[in-house]
């Protein structure tokens, strides 16, 4: 079926897209509340059109009390009156797909927020009725069923359980506002086939799937469980929790709908998964593509880079997709900051280091930020000319830090209200961004923003940047716009230089160089572009540049 404010076109555009991530609350503030809304988004479609990509992904818009950033969804199919009407989403998808610019919606089926209607319905319901079989209620344990069911933690920290008016308990991996859906019922099931639908005939062209690996649970024994680190989940399908195999079920009946439109929509999963068990999810009968983090949980080394490169073009292959690329999202440590985290990357589990330098050192950082800033763009300028898609996450374009220094009594998110302590905010990749070097929000908009913004936003402000030829968003926009003329094939051939190098070709005339060391190494070559001034053929340490020939 071909709908209404559709973007023609083939359907194999998301293989090698470059996906911007937007996050509505923090994008662009057109009313003056302090929190950016969909006016916003389209009073700044131009500044998207100029960036040079091809896809936005907008984290969730739903109506939401915000207990986790939005991703605890109301109604799934309406947008939040404090960020705009449907009407309003309409016209941003109009005015990005007249920009040639496709749109991706966040698509969050493992839990609903506890203020969904049928949430609040399974409350009222009686013990054992229909509407709580939507999600997972049980007895506890104890005497009196005062204990929880079984020793389950969330996410963010203690109780994966808590308990209602009436005794019963109910699941939630994430926070207790988010109430985890049960999977195993129909409803549930029918209700997501025509979320998509909704969203796909008012001319959205891709789904992210939040936590798509978790719907499908074995519950018949409760599990008991701490720790949500890799390490401890099953790589075989056995977990009760998540990556279970009857997931991919679920995945078929979306491409099916997917499949109903011309060209078909596409998805792509977060999915938290062993390597090995990722290609299903990003299979052309399942999602379609999965996000690989291993570049967020890479430090900055050029073993690592490489091996995460060679092993997700493998795993790619195995399944007939293209690879994903990821530097920074809403849920990390900026890069241009994390990248100079002392000992980043050198973790097992990935983010307990992190976690704990937050802790530590976030009022009094010590971090070399230049330098964490020209590993960034080396960094990003060596993804975007890896074969596949690249998903960038809104300001790392200006290069933006993470804030560290926020106040604890200002902070939003509940991993680190939760987490006695041991989890870091993630409010520090959410602050508002910087479109002005002055005004009481940075042109963010007319009145203040939901989350304080640091002084030196004015020095790194989108109107600075784009007069300035050297700038993080200058090398953001020629690149993009190299890449779309180099852009040529899939095929990535290594290529060996000095120790320290990375380096691959990716077509006859181009070549990306990536310098891990500190030192400048010497580079033959015509540049075409460089995330760090070449000079007298000198490749200066912890940049990239990209080649005509040798
Ligand atoms: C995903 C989102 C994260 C959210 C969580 C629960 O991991 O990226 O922001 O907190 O799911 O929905
Ligand atoms: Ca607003």
């Amino acid at each position: 079926m071909t709908r209404k404010n559709q973007l023609p076109g083939d359907a194999h555009w998301w293989r090698n897209a470059v996906v911007y991530q937007i996050y509505p609350r923090s994008f662009a503030d057109a009313n003056g509340d302090g929190i950016g809304d969909l006016n916003g988004i389209i009073s700044r479609v131009d500044y998207l059109a100029a960036l040079g990509i091809d896809a936005v992904w907008m984290s969730p818009f739903y109506p939401s009390a915000l207990a986790d950033g939005g991703y605890d969804v109301d109604d799934y199919m309406d947008v939040d009156p404090r960020i705009g009407t449907l009407e309003q989403f309409d016209t941003l998808v109009e005015k990005l797909h007249e920009n040639g610019i496709r749109v991706f919606v966040d698509v969050v089926p493992n839990h609903s927020s506890d203020r969904h209607a049928w949430f609040q319905e399974a409350l009222a319901a009686p013990k054992g009725s229909a509407a709580r079989d939507r999600y997972i209620f049980r007895d506890g344990r104890g005497e009196n069923g005062e204990l929880p069911p079984s020793d389950l933690a969330s996410h963010f920290g203690p109780e994966g359980w808590t308990r209602t008016a009436d005794g019963q308990w109910y699941m939630h991996l994430f926070t207790k506002e988010q109430p985890d859906f049960n999977w195993d019922n129909p409803e549930v099931n029918q209700y997501f086939l025509d979320t998509l639908r909704f969203w796909s005939d008012r001319g959205v062209d891709g789904f992210r799937i939040d936590v798509a690996h978790a719907l499908k649970k074995k519950l018949d024994r409760l599990p008991d469980r701490h720790s949500f680190a890799l390490s401890v989940m099953k790589d075989d399908g056995s977990d009760p929790l998540f990556d279970r195999d009857e997931v991919h079920d679920v995945y078929r009946q979306w491409r099916a709908v997917f499949n109903e439109y011309d060209p078909p929509r596409v998805a792509v999963a977060e999915a938290w998964v062993h390597p090995n068990r990722r290609p299903p999810y990003a299979s052309e009968d399942g999602l379609g593509q999965a996000f690989n983090f291993d570049l967020l949980a890479s430090g900055w080394e050029v073993t690592q880079f490489k091996h995460v490169i060679a092993d997700n073009l493998h795993s790619s292959a195995e399944s007939g997709s293209s690879s994903t690329w990821v530097l920074s999202n809403h849920d990390v440590i900026r890069h241009a900051t994390r990248l100079v985290i002392p000992g980043y990357g050198t973790s097992e589990d990935g983010f307990d280091i992190e976690n704990q330098w937050y802790q530590n050192h976030r009022f009094d950082h010590g971090l070399d930020l230049d330098l964490g800033l020209r590993r960034a763009k080396a960094a990003t300028l060596l993804m975007f000319a890896l074969p596949g898609s690249s998903y960038i996450y809104q300001g790392e374009e200006l290069g933006l830090h993470d804030v560290l220094d926020i106040p604890a009594d200002q902070m939003q998110d509940p991993q680190w209200h939760r987490g006695e302590g041991k989890f870091k905010s993630r409010d520090g990749c959410r602050v508002p961004l910087p479109w002005e070097p002055t005004g009481s929000s940075f042109g963010f908009g007319p009145g203040g923003a939901h989350l304080p913004q640091p002084d030196w936003y004015a020095g790194v402000a989108v109107s600075v940047q784009e007069e300035d030829a050297s700038s993080t968003l200058s090398l953001y926009r020629s690149a993009l716009a190299l890449r779309r003329k180099l852009y040529e094939s899939d095929e990535l051939e290594w290529v060996d230089l000095a120790p320290g190098l990375l380096a691959f070709r990716r077509s006859p005339k181009w070549i990306s160089i990536t310098n891990f060391t500190d030192e400048p190494i010497a580079i033959t070559g015509e540049v075409l572009i460089s995330s760090d001034e070449v000079v007298d053929g000198m490749l200066p340490g912890n940049s990239t540049a990209w080649l005509r020939s040798f």
